[in-house]
């Protein structure tokens, strides 16, 4: 059986998705009374090249719902930051661990991992993409409508503030097409989609759409969801200030929040910035569900690494 890796929103087809939400939910659902353990004897190593709160304990604790163990590999204590090639890296690992999750900077970082290796590989972040927080955006979504149905997605607006060109918004257009929504994505003319990401949907059937609307008032209208992220990703520190000023009309206030469609939910991925591309007022209201986020990525990530993990030990077998 071929290595399944999860390195981009549709490395899982729609309807793996539509499984993939059930089994969160249901992992949510009994969390107090233990989940199966699909991760039983396997180790995971975690290799972080950026910081990270949610990402790192999400995976830290899921992988020990598991059943599983995890190996927090800090990269300057890894001979990869001393010029190990990755080729070396991902074929030594194979042989000690049962997958990796790993956040990087360079998405090429990834796909040469998963090609050189034989373990699963899991994208906990790169420049390009972020896919764990796409498919746990979505799930919550869909929970806040009522079944976690992936179904009950179809047809949605959601709107993505900000920079247009960042790894979140490059994710909803590839995720949330896939799963049938409506993408608009709302930014400065400087921080349109890039090309990256417009070359691959050019080679990617979606169910949905997605389209870049300039305006904020003409871009919120009729949202189901307002979606925004920091304006300083990390790498970006030294044009700060040039990108606060140029994203400042894209700010998430209360006057735009009430402009999309009555009871439209706010999402963020975390860490904010209140103040600069949302208001705390706009974090603290009911529309905001910005911690079950946070939340749900521990219950979907564990049906991520469960998928993977039941492939890895049938391989095995
Ligand atoms: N949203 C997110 O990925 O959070 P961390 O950077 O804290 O992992």
């Amino acid at each position: 059986m071929k290595t399944r890796h999860f390195l981009k929103e549709t490395d899982f087809t729609y309807e793996e998705i539509s499984e993939l939400f059930a089994m969160a939910a249901d992992f949510k659902r009994h969390r107090n009374h233990g989940t199966p353990p699909s991760l039983d004897k396997q180790s995971w190593g975690m290799l972080f090249f950026k910081n990270s709160t949610r990402t790192r304990i999400s995976f830290d604790v899921g992988i020990a719902e598991l059943g599983g163990h995890s190996l927090f590999l800090d990269k300057n204590s890894m001979q990869i930051s001393r010029g190990e090639s990755v080729a070396d890296t991902a074929k030594v690992v194979s042989r000690y661990l049962h997958g990796m999750v790993i956040r990087a900077y360079d998405h090429s970082l990834l796909e040469e991992f998963a090609e050189e290796g034989s373990i699963p590989i899991v994208n906990a972040l790169t420049d390009f993409l972020h896919p764990c927080q796409i498919y746990t955006d979505a799930f919550t979504i869909a929970e806040k409508l009522g079944e976690s149905d992936l179904a009950s997605l179809v047809g949605k607006k959601l709107v993505f503030m900000g920079d247009c060109d960042s790894n979140m918004a490059n994710s909803w257009i590839l995720g949330g097409a896939h799963m049938g929504m409506d993408i608009v994505l709302s930014g400065p003319p400087e921080y349109q989609p890039g090309e990256q990401i417009l070359e691959l949907m050019k080679n990617t059937e979606v169910r949905g759409s997605f389209e870049y609307v300039e305006d904020p008032v003409a871009a919120v209208a009729g949202a189901d969801v307002l979606y925004t992220d920091v304006w300083v990703s990390m790498g970006d520190e030294a044009e700060a200030e040039v990108r606060k000023q140029k994203l400042a009309p894209y700010q998430v206030n209360l006057d735009l929040l009430n402009k999309a469609k009555p009871g439209a939910l706010f999402m963020h991925c975390l860490p904010a910035h209140p103040g600069e591309e949302v208001t705390q007022e706009v974090l603290d209201t009911p529309n905001s569900i910005i911690f079950d986020q946070a939340e749900n990525r521990l219950h979907v990530q564990k049906a991520i690494l469960a998928v993977l993990g039941i492939n890895k030990a049938q391989k095995h077998s």
